[in-house]
């Protein structure tokens, strides 16, 4: 029998990763089987134990159950710990080791897909939420000049900059403030908020963004967001949304799981679509 792996998540009808996960299995000749779970609210507990009872072997986690697959585990690895959440958990004896590859997968994408490295450039990440949260250890350990934080909520992420300061320097501050700033001061904006996901735009001043930063949008299928919207009225002409960071975040859980790291730029460029200008999209 395949040993057996998959995505639970409420809902999971749009779930890319099975699609990923087997093309991956068939670009590494592993032997596997790849399905989507929907747990019902509540129940995520009793759905993992089930899959483990008839021998699944990992799952990935998406929402609304980061948090869940945090307190089943019974061995956090670092980055879950920082990160206070996993999306992929592998299961060893009656061990569930969690894991968190968000963050490593949104740094993969930007430093060796984009060719954006972090070291010596100013980074703004938009939200002090789970996913600025698994962001920030990957990217302090990237040693950029400044990291800034803006939130609506500032106590949310001066409470993340002190949680990550053993790490490095992290600014926080408000929108407001950003608006005070010289026009274009940062290289790389990334919105790792969730007003995307309900088609809003954070409050964020055109004049962060410089003609040449590269713009990150977390939330990936979405179009041009009102976030993209404004870098793209503003003159930026590099950025991308997260499918780069979807796949790499995949294929970082493969390797966990397999041993054999998948190669992603053909996954990428058949999920990608051109979003600012085309020829600046991806290298
Ligand atoms: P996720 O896990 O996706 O990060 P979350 O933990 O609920 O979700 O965090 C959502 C983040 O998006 C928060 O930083 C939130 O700001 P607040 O902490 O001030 O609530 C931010 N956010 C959501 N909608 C927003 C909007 N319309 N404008 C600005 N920030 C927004």
């Amino acid at each position: 029998m395949s040993d057996r792996y998959a995505v639970i998540g409420n809902p999971i009808g749009h779930s890319k990763s099975p699609m990923i996960h087997r093309a991956f299995a068939a670009q590494t000749g592993q032997d596997l089987e790849y399905t989507a779970i929907e747990a019902s609210i509540g129940g995520f507990a009793a759905a993992v134990t089930g899959f483990r009872a008839q021998g699944g072997r990992g799952l990935n986690i998406t929402a609304p159950f980061k948090l869940d697959a945090f307190a089943y585990a019974t061995k956090l690895l670092e980055r879950a710990r920082l990160a206070g959440a996993t999306n992929a958990m592998l299961f060893v004896g009656d061990e569930v080791e969690a894991d968190n590859f968000d963050g490593v997968g949104l740094l993969r994408d930007l430093e060796q897909n984009h060719g954006i490295l972090l070291r010596g450039k100013r980074v703004l990440l938009l939200g002090a939420g789970g996913a600025a949260r698994g962001a920030l250890q990957p990217f302090l350990e990237a040693r950029p000049a400044e990291l800034v934080i803006v939130n609506r909520t500032v106590a949310k992420a001066n409470a993340l900059g002190e949680e990550f300061a053993p790490y490095g320097a992290v600014i926080t501050t408000d929108y407001d403030t950003l608006a005070a700033e010289r026009p274009g001061r940062y290289d790389v904006v990334v919105n790792a908020t969730s007003a995307s996901l309900r088609g809003e735009l954070p409050p964020v001043p055109k004049s962060v963004f410089g003609k040449t930063s590269f713009v990150y949008e977390l939330a990936y299928g979405k179009g041009l967001t009102p976030f993209l919207h404004l870098a793209r009225d503003a003159g930026v002409e590099r950025g991308c949304d997260g499918v780069g960071m979807l796949v790499e975040q995949a294929a970082e859980a493969f390797a966990w799981w397999r041993g054999v790291r998948p190669d992603t730029r053909s996954m990428i460029e058949q999920l990608t679509v051109p979003l600012l200008s085309p020829s600046a999209v991806r290298h």
